[in-house]
């Protein structure tokens, strides 16, 4: 499906852009990177990922899994709608933040907090759907007669966000942040057995179940 194809590529900018981000942070706390850079950060954030990509998963893909596909509001789509509103209002704190030109000591252990949240919510997010939402969510809609979604190309501006996010990423090596748990399916993210109960228990059917009951006893 195209627009799930597409928006599995974005991941991919978007990733990098995170890590870039959090490089350039490291460098603009040790006063070697410039003010202008933090507002191209924020502007390839918001104007790329979260008003291109964040947008096409909620007013297209969301809705269609809601409307077409019979899945619940409440769950996975509840947790990643969550997700973006919590990135976003991150987003914005970071961008405050960084307007401040000298960087004081406690302005910059806030940015440095602020930076950390905010790439380890959009990394686990991004596993999320790369590993559960997008593979789940295609063989569902089929099955509802969904063959394709609409999508649209990047409009001029977000067309230039996404060049100035290649254009950090080739400037600030992605930062490798060991201290986040990153990796496939529902076992990494926080929400599970708080706020969500799985993918799975979420969303399968009796069938499916029995399904892997029948596949585990035949292994
Ligand atoms: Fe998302
Ligand atoms: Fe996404």
């Amino acid at each position: 499906m195209r627009l799930i194809e597409e928006l599995c590529a974005e991941h991919e900018l978007i990733d990098a852009g995170i890590g870039a981000l959090r490089t350039y942070i490291e460098r603009r706390i040790a006063g070697v990177a410039g003010v202008d850079d933090g507002r191209r950060f924020v502007r390839f954030l918001r104007v790329y990922a979260a008003g291109f990509h964040h947008a096409r998963e909620e007013d297209v893909l969301f809705p269609a899994l809601v409307e077409r596909a019979d899945r619940p509001e409440a769950g996975p789509i509840a947790v990643l709608r969550e997700d973006h509103l919590r990135t976003s209002a991150l987003l914005s704190r970071i961008e405050a933040l960084l307007a401040a030109d000298p960087l004081d000591a406690a302005h910059a252990q806030e940015l440095h907090a602020a930076a950390v949240e905010y790439s380890h919510v959009m990394w686990r997010h991004i596993d999320a759907e790369n590993s559960v939402l997008f593979p789940e969510s295609e063989p569902r809609l089929r099955r509802a007669g969904v063959f394709e979604l609409p999508t649209r190309s990047a409009t001029v501006e977000e067309a230039e966000a996404r060049d100035l996010g290649r254009a950090l990423v080739a400037a600030y090596p992605p930062f490798d942040d060991r201290m986040v748990v990153r990796g496939d399916g529902c076992v990494c993210c926080p929400a599970l057995g708080e706020s969500c109960p799985g993918l799975e228990r979420a969303w399968w059917s009796d069938s499916e179940w029995e399904e892997l009951d029948d596949h585990l006893g035949e292994g």
